[in-house]
């Protein structure tokens, strides 16, 4: 897991106006509230009076209210009173919580969970086809999944599962070209892509094959964009077409919850959304089986624990990201987050972190920059296209 990205919080619909909600990311807890303005805001979920749980208080005059003192903390994480303290004390300068940057998109809270400045954030991915004229985007749909994101991710990725975990799909195997072409990656600023055609192999009817042109020359493609951001394009024919975004909340080392908006250039009547959905959700839950079983439940450390091909070129280069966001000593070090879970309350670094000190909560612990370039292990892949 890997702080300075944006992360999907909680659906924008869920969070109403004055109320407070717990969600655990990144494997920390963090409170999501609304205020009666309708602004939301995200925060470390740990009071620094005496690790009283924001998310068990109120909201109040657009504050969060601790529940067990009424220490209250505004918008930017400081304190804004300290009832102890009577009404006109001057405030301890530690009394305040990270705060994180939100924005509101495709139905969707989403936080910055890290400290860079705004120049230096990756975006979140720019879903166009949201508001563009003749595609619909469906509400979004939560997925809780009992599986490590990135394994999730890789998934995504992963063209050669189809004709195998997929029957609902009408089985679409590759077309065999692949094995002397390769994906044909192309790398863009946060992440890779690729495109393949697929066959259709199997004989069931799929549950969209009403809006094939014909039984061949499906042309799909995924791609990733940060370590949470995954594009799945499916192409029936150029009318035809489901365009898929996942947006998915690491919720710690084993739990994962996917945000999912699907859009569409056909069935564009409000009615079909749920038999959209419907498909969808089928196919989502053949993934889900396989993923939820995976030995190690993690992405092995060395990529040599694993025999990977060429079809597993992009989980390949998702990796090669993933170690250079190590490198840049963005990566949680979950061994030690897990050695003293119960003992340090840890928060994710907030951007005011740059600018300020006392700050009373440690850091999540990172794998520091420098180590991370040494225990990088190159992608390697088995027979050829490497
Ligand atoms: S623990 Fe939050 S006010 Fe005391
Ligand atoms: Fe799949």
């Amino acid at each position: 897991m890997y702080i300075n990205f944006w992360y999907p919080i909680v659906r924008s619909q869920d969070l109403e106006a004055g109320k407070a909600q717990r969600v655990r990311t990144l494997g920390v807890n963090l409170v999501a509230w609304r205020g009666e303005d309708g602004q939301a805001h995200v925060q470390a979920d740990t009071c620094v009076h005496r690790g009283g749980s924001l998310s068990k208080g109120l909201v109040k005059d657009n504050c969060i209210v601790c529940p067990y003192h009424g220490w209250r903390f505004g918008p930017d994480g400081k304190a804004v009173a300290i009832p102890s303290l009577g009404p006109d004390a001057k405030l301890p300068a530690r009394a305040k919580i990270d705060s994180y940057p939100v924005q509101e998109k495709y139905g969707i809270v989403f936080a910055f969970l890290g400290d860079l400045p705004e120049e230096e954030r990756p975006p979140i991915y720019d879903v166009t086809e949201f508001s563009a004229d003749g595609w619909r985007g469906t509400e979004i749909v939560v997925l809780d999944i009992d599986a490590y994101y990135e394994r999730s991710m890789e998934n995504g990725l992963d063209p050669a599962h189809n004709e195998f975990v997929h029957p609902s799909q009408g089985s679409p195997g590759m077309e065999p070209d692949y094995l002397k072409k390769g994906l044909g990656l192309e790398d863009r600023e946060w992440g890779t892509r690729f495109f393949v055609s697929f066959d259709e192999k199997g004989h069931q009817e799929s549950d969209l094959s009403g809006l094939r042109a014909s039984k061949k020359g499906v042309r799909a493609g995924s791609g990733h964009h940060g370590p949470n951001h995954l594009q799945t394009w499916i192409n029936f024919s150029a009318t035809n077409a489901f365009h898929q975004y996942f947006f998915e909340q690491p919720v710690d080392e084993s739990h994962t919850r996917v945000f999912f908006l699907n859009t569409r250039n056909c069935m564009l009547d409000p009615k079909m959304d749920a038999r959209a959905n419907e498909a969808n959700l089928k196919v989502a839950h053949e993934d889900i089986a396989v993923l939820t079983e995976l030995n190690p439940v993690r992405t092995p450390e060395n990529n040599v624990k694993e025999i990977l091909l060429p079809p597993d070129q992009a989980v390949v280069r998702y990796r090669e990201f993933l170690a250079e966001w190590e490198r840049r000593g963005w990566r949680i070090d979950l061994k030690k987050l897990r050695e003293t879970a119960g003992d340090v309350a840890y928060a994710i670094p907030c951007p005011d972190r740059r600018t300020s000190g006392n700050w009373v909560l440690d850091p999540i612990p990172l794998v520091p920059a420098a180590d991370a370039a040494a225990s990088a292990t190159p992608a390697r892949l088995a027979g050829g296209n490497g």
